[in-house]
């Protein structure tokens, strides 16, 4: 029998509901915060307000746009973390309040582990879905990581970054670019028109299969506090050539690590998730891995790629199918624990 699941998204700054039939998705629809562009970054307080904001009329309208009456709900997922305490808070509450009215069972999603999942949704454009185990380079504006995905239920993170998160690092480059806030998108919209070769950022040199991006982001910081001491126009200047040598170098760091992963493990199944998975110099260079025959690679659809509550519904549906559902006490959490 079919199940009809809400899938609720409120880590961080943006509020998403979706509806699924199974892995079919019925509607999926995001509200995005516009107050933290005039910030450099997500204000905890005013995500957590536009969350309450926002909330209500998002469920509404994926109700309606899934053409579902809420009585056919069967049961209610939600992210509980890892990200913004006050903005779990928002999705949590309203989650079991709306389980407990519907009388249906509620579902935890790890939010890391749903952008993984987002694989598996079922897509009339995209057939092909990453067989276990694979490997998922996860990629968000608060994570970077690597994960040997064993099944459905079981991920391990060999590797992931010691500082600042791949996302984290475009925008923190952005911002001091003057770009405004999320800088990654920004970045590469402007890297396609740049050169890639024009400018040398050097590579961080990291233990193992971790990753570090805090140094880099130093380096490209001295870098243009050096060139605007002696052209106060140098970034404008040359915006489209920086933006493309600071994304080939971010590129070439997440990749050098997933081949190694990829050669320990002998794993060839390669897959992408998370926010900086949007990123077009990352697709193409998973791109060329699977035309030169190297690898297996599972790129999402964008609008699965950054945060949405497709993917939180979908994880929610494998949590259902073995009866894993939380109790009305349980609470959201902050950080990433492996496992969770
Ligand atoms: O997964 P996500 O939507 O939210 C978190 O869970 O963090 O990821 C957001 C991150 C931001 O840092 C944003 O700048 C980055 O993903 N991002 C991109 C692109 N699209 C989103 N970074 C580089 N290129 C993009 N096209
Ligand atoms: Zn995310």
């Amino acid at each position: 029998m079919s199940i009809i699941i809400l899938g609720i998204e409120s880590s961080c700054d943006d509020t998403s509901a979706a509806i699924t039939k199974d892995r079919k998705i019925l509607a999926n629809l995001i509200a995005n915060q516009h107050v933290h562009k005039n910030f450099g970054g997500v204000v905890p307080e005013l995500a957590s307000r536009a969350h309450q904001q926002n909330i209500i009329p998002v469920i509404d309208n994926a109700l309606s746009k899934a053409n579902i009456d809420k009585k056919q709900i069967g049961a209610v997922a939600f992210t509980n973390g890892p990200g913004l305490l006050g903005s779990l808070l928002v999705g949590t509450s309203f989650a079991k309040s709306f389980a407990l009215a519907l009388g249906v069972p509620l579902i935890t999603v790890n939010h890391m582990h749903a952008h993984i999942l987002a694989h598996f949704i079922e897509d009339e454009f995209e057939k092909k879905i990453p067989p276990f185990p694979f490997l998922c380079l996860t990629v968000s504006g608060g994570h970077t990581q690597i994960v040997l995905v064993k099944s459905f239920y079981e991920m391990e993170v060999i590797g992931q970054t010691i500082d600042d998160a791949a996302g984290e690092a475009f925008d923190k480059v952005a911002k001091i670019m003057g770009l405004p806030y999320p800088g990654g998108p920004l970045i590469d919209q402007f890297a396609k028109q740049g050169n890639h070769l024009a400018f040398d950022f050097p590579m961080p040199q990291v233990e193992g299969l971790n990753y570090s991006f805090s140094g880099l982001k130093t380096s490209i910081l001295y870098f243009l506090r050096d060139q605007l001491k002696h052209d106060p126009g140098f970034i404008k200047k040359h915006m489209h050539d920086l933006c493309a040598s600071i994304q080939y170098v971010i590129v070439k760091v997440l990749m050098k690590k997933v081949h190694a992963a990829s050669r320990q493990t002998g794993i060839r199944h390669i897959a992408m998730a998370g926010g900086v998975s949007a990123n077009s110099g990352l697709r193409n260079a998973f791109r060329e891995q699977r035309d030169s025959g190297n690898w297996e690679v599972y790129i999402p659809r964008f609008e699965y790629c950054t945060d949405n509550a497709a993917m939180i519904a979908i994880s929610g549906y494998f949590k259902y199918l073995k009866n894993d559902f939380a109790p009305h006490s349980t609470t959201p959490f902050t950080r990433y624990h492996p496992g969770e």
